[in-house]
């Protein structure tokens, strides 16, 4: 049987179709990017949680998020890169993810700056990060975007707004309470496990809501959930 293939130069692993066209079982395959807005941490966790739920990523930084990574976190940025499966730097235009014939179940951009949420929006396919995500939401995959700057001016919002009604989601990182966090660690676990829910891919690392006063009062006192007494 005839099969076209291309190979990674980084690990030689050979990707195949049918002539036919049906696609060959293969890992979830998400694409990961890293913008410059402050938050490089939540990029690398995001990127060490697929690895350990066996999501093949592709990842793209960008010259700001280098920056970034320096700056905020204890992470050389080429250890970052060799958390994913492939890597590709901003400027390759060329690379498979910069091509809707390319499948992949989604993209994350974490941290998402307002340059790239700008970028996006408008369709301005200056570098890959742009390019890929643009690529995503015309074959009308899922686009996950964790913007992050405040406070927030009209131009950023009428962006968001803007990719909202494109399919996009906005997902700024903006922690959880209710959990009671003991650290900086739990809000950012908590974060993380949220963004990948939107992908269907469950951490399982993080406290999730549960109404324990409730739950306690309908063991005691036959309440159920809407707080009536049953
Ligand atoms: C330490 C640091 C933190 C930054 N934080 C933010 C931020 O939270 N949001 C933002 O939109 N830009 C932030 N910036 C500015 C972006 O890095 C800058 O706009 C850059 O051009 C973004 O380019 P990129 O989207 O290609 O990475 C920050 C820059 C630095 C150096």
């Amino acid at each position: 049987m005839s099969r076209t293939s291309f190979e990674s130069s980084k690990s030689r692993r050979t990707y195949a179709s049918t002539p036919d066209h049906r696609p060959l079982a293969r890992r979830k395959r998400i694409i990961v990017a890293m913008t410059g807005a402050t938050g490089a941490v939540l990029g690398i966790k995001v990127l060490e949680a697929l690895r350990r739920m066996n999501v093949e990523t592709h990842l793209i930084v960008s010259k700001w998020a280098d920056a970034t990574i320096k700056y905020e976190t204890d992470y050389a940025p080429a250890t970052v890169r060799e958390l994913a499966d492939f890597a590709y730097t901003a400027n390759n235009l060329a690379a498979p993810v910069s091509s809707g014939s390319f499948h992949t179940d989604g993209m994350i951009v974490v941290p998402c700056s307002m340059k790239s949420l700008a970028g996006i929006r408008t369709g301005y396919c200056s570098d890959l990060i742009a390019r890929a995500a643009d690529v995503i939401l015309k074959e009308r995959r899922k686009l996950v975007m964790v913007v992050r700057e405040t406070p927030l001016s009209d131009i950023h919002l009428e962006n968001m707004l803007s990719l909202t009604r494109s399919g996009a989601i906005m997902f700024p990182p903006v922690p959880a309470f209710y959990t009671r966090p003991d650290s900086v660690d739990d809000i950012i676990q908590q974060s993380v496990g949220r963004m990948l829910d939107m992908f269907d891919l469950d951490t399982g690392d993080f406290e999730r809501w549960r109404n324990e006063t409730e739950v306690r009062l309908v063991a005691m006192d036959g309440v159920d959930g809407t707080g009536t007494r049953a």
